[in-house]
């Protein structure tokens, strides 16, 4: 028996979304079709829009993931949105921002009934080690005013055409919640509303506020590990982050060294 999509709904969002991350919303759009969410609000912050702007589409087609990768996203069968933020602080403040918006969607997956879900470094969104989303964090701006755009896209119920591009092992919330129709207004709403929430703690406590957290979600932490960094790859055994988010790479040589998200990859297992 095939269930009717039930598309997204600007009204039906913002009933479900907590007063508090209301207030800090400027404005909530929905598009049947879009470039990318994060290209859209990108577009946005250079003409000046305010922090809270949050963009939905139902379709991306040219989506933009990590690495000048694609992200697939056919129509109704995912959730594709971004948020835009300004931050008065420094770019290199924003180090742990990334992996918080990875622990606010896992956060808000896991009360929706996603127990598994965890992270790999800095924030794909995993489950049993299979892709269940990811996060691109894009940003501009002056170095007191600077701005980013964070753009989140789940797998909700991929069609096998589109699943057959991805290139890794992958999961949808589909597999994941069986029998349990995935509601993906409320899925947005819920999404929406812990990652303002997030982004409020953040801009005043930075990520110490988030360590904790990180550590419930972390995947990695204890695993040998690849790190592609531009020129040269990296092997050793992952130990958590730092204070800035940046991983802790333990090298055969005993020595424990850092590194701070941007393009670099990271592969788990020898
Ligand atoms: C990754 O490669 O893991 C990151 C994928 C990020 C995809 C999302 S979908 C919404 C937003 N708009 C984009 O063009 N990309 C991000």
């Amino acid at each position: 028996m095939s269930v009717a999509l039930e598309l997204l709904n600007r009204d039906r969002i913002l009933a479900e979304l907590p007063d508090v991350a209301c207030n800090r919303l400027s404005r909530l759009e929905v598009y049947p079709t879009l470039d990318s969410t994060n290209a859209y609000l990108l577009e946005g912050a250079r003409a000046g829009w305010p922090s809270g702007a949050v963009c939905l589409a139902e379709r991306q087609t040219a989506g933009r993931g990590r690495q000048g990768r694609n992200w697939v996203t056919p129509f109704g069968a995912g959730l594709a949105f971004s948020l835009l933020w300004r931050f008065e602080v420094s770019p290199e403040a924003l180090g742990g921002l990334s992996l918080v918006t990875g622990i606010a969607v896992a956060r808000a997956l896991q009360n929706l009934g996603v127990l598994e879900v965890g992270l790999k470094w800095p924030n794909d969104i995993w489950w049993h080690e299979r892709k269940l989303g990811g996060i691109l964090l894009e940003s501009g701006g002056t170095a007191r005013m600077f701005y980013v755009v964070a753009g989140i896209g789940l797998n909700v119920a991929l069609p096998d055409p589109d699943a057959a591009l991805i290139d890794q092992p992958w999961v949808d919330l589909r597999e994941i919640l069986g029998a349990v129709p995935v509601d993906r207004n409320r899925l947005a709403a819920a999404l929406i509303g812990d990652l303002i929430g997030a982004f409020c703690r953040f801009q005043e406590s930075g990520f110490a506020g988030f360590t904790e957290e990180w550590v419930r979600f972390d995947r990695v932490r204890g695993r040998r590990v690849h790190l592609q960094l531009p020129n040269t790859t990296v092997a050793g055994i992952a130990r958590g982050v730092d204070a800035t988010g940046a991983l802790l790479l333990e090298t055969e040589d005993g020595r424990l060294s850092s590194y701070l998200g941007g393009e670099i990859g990271l592969r788990v297992g020898s």
